[in-house]
């Protein structure tokens, strides 16, 4: 259990994790990356269980990105092998902690059996309250981007929408993420510092935290440091901080 104790109420509604480092965490190691990856998926238990025992609402981890495709086939396969593994073993650890699954990203492109097997965890977890864990799939930004505005384009062409009438709202209601709220806190492990195409448009206002930490070795008190590091920012939305006192 993780030492709350040091959090103030200020906790974020929305945390996203772009989880990396797997592959330099096996290399060091002299591993396959492989091997990494797998280590990587107790990580995501680390996470998911921390959030939950925190009292995040929404968690959302990138676990595979549109360029991410491009990798060897045979890791490719691997990941998706170990999303299969992964969502038969982990149910359980969801429904114990309330925690309803969730997908963003072009779901189409997942092999088969891995879409099957992640409509199925969600539909059997859909009921569950306490946090949203979002899992992004083959997920890009500039894609969901594009699928927005061609969704909204059809709409105006057939005068089901008018241009004026379009604003964060309705851009809101066509992204994957239509039902979350925007991002808080925005976590990359591994020391890299760039965003790589994950929830562009979300994380407009989120506070953004790096850490040296490969995912591999991400723990609970890893991400709880993460949020007591927060809970220290002043989150102006522009305003100056006379105006929130
Ligand atoms: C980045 O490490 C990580 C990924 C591309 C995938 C994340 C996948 C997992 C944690 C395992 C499976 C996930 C689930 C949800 C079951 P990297 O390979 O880019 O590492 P590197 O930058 O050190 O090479």
């Amino acid at each position: 259990m993780i030492n709350k104790e040091q959090l103030n109420s200020n906790i974020p509604e929305h945390v996203a994790i772009i989880m990396d480092g797997n592959g330099r965490w096996a290399k060091k190691k002299g591993f396959f990356r492989a091997v990494g990856h797998e280590k990587g998926t107790k990580a995501v238990r680390e996470a998911v269980e921390g959030a939950a025992e925190i009292g995040i609402k929404h968690l959302t981890l990138y676990a595979f990105s549109t360029e991410n495709w491009n990798r060897p086939k045979l890791e490719v396969e691997t990941l998706m092998r170990l999303l299969v593994s992964s969502l038969k073993k982990e149910i359980k650890t969801l429904q114990k902690n309330n925690i309803r699954l969730n997908a963003i990203g072009n779901l189409q492109a997942l092999p088969e059996k891995a879409r099957k097997e992640l409509l199925e965890v969600i539909e059997k977890t859909k009921d569950n309250k306490h946090m949203t864990l979002s899992l992004a799939l083959s997920y890009g930004s500039r894609e969901e981007l594009i699928k927005t505005i061609q969704e909204i384009s059809i709409k105006v062409k057939n005068n089901v929408l008018s241009p004026h009438l379009i604003n964060e709202a309705v851009i809101n209601e066509h992204l994957y993420t239509k039902n979350l709220p925007d991002v808080d806190l925005l976590i990359r492990t591994s020391g890299e510092q760039r965003i790589s195409n994950f929830l562009l448009w979300q994380i407009a206002y989120a506070e953004l935290y790096f850490t040296e930490i490969l995912w591999p070795d991400f723990k609970k008190t890893d991400l709880l440091e993460a949020i007591l590091n927060y809970q220290q920012r002043e989150r102006r939305f522009g305003k100056t901080s006379e105006q929130l006192s």
